[in-house]
């Protein structure tokens, strides 16, 4: 069942009482663990705002702006860009949105972007809502990359970088799981089974906090 046929309440909440959706999700995860999949399924159902420093790299890879090519070199390499480049590409898209809060997509991925990020929310007096941790094992997480290389064109996505952003993952944005986690805000959910299944077991957490404050 849906979302919106079991909580037929939810696209009214969002039209008409916009404060209980102010929600602020981090939707965390190793590469390939299914963030963006994700984001793209809750942001249409509950109707947040979906940023994604991947996606906002490579759009200015695309455009071959300074950032772009300065990043191009870390991503290449399976390296994360560097935290200034990436916390001054987001303030700018925080301050400037309209709508309902965010998903956060690949951010932060460092303990530095997890607290600047803090602290430009709550400039705003704003706060992280909740942290959802998709967990999926290493094998499956290569072999989603491998596959979707044969179509994405992404310059990163073959085995042997994807093993570089893996490793990165581990000794650069593992530790943000714990500083959430320390704020009591951190939620493991299992990213291995199927696409609808996994959308279902994060939409109950989302819809746990609605009907908490709703
Ligand atoms: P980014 O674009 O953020 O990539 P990523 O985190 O490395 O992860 P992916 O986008 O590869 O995976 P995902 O978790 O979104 O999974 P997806 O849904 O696509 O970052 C790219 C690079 O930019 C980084 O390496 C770094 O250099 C730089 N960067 C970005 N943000 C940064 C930051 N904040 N700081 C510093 N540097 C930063 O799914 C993957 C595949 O699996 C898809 O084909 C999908 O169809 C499939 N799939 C999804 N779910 C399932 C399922 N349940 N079952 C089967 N297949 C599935
Ligand atoms: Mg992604």
């Amino acid at each position: 069942m849906k979302h919106t046929e079991k909580y037929p309440e939810v696209d009214y909440i969002c039209l008409t009482q916009p404060k209980l959706l102010m929600f602020n999700l981090v939707l965390f995860g190793p590469p390939g663990s299914g963030k963006g999949t994700q984001s793209e399924n809750i942001v249409k159902t509950y109707g947040l705002n979906h940023l994604s420093t991947g996606d906002l790299l490579r759009d200015e890879v695309a455009r071959a702006t300074p950032l772009g090519l300065e990043a191009k070199k870390s991503m290449d390499q399976g390296q994360l860009v560097p935290d200034e480049v990436v916390i001054g590409m987001i303030s700018s898209r925080i301050d400037g949105s309209e709508g309902q809060g965010f998903v956060f997509d690949g951010f932060p991925r460092t303990e530095a972007q997890a607290a600047a990020l803090d602290q430009l929310l709550e400039a705003k007096g704003l706060a992280i809502t909740m942290v959802l941790s998709l967990e999926v094992p290493e094998d499956e997480l290569i072999r989603r990359l491998v596959n979707r290389g044969t179509s994405s064109g992404r310059s990163d996505d073959n085995e042997e970088v994807a093993m570089k952003r893996i490793a990165e993952y581990h000794a650069k944005t593992k530790p943000v799981a714990a500083y959430y986690d320390r704020q009591g805000k951190l939620t493991g959910v299992k990213g291995d089974h199927t696409v609808a299944e996994t959308f279902e077991t994060l939409g109950g957490h989302i819809e746990k906090h609605i009907a908490k404050v709703a």
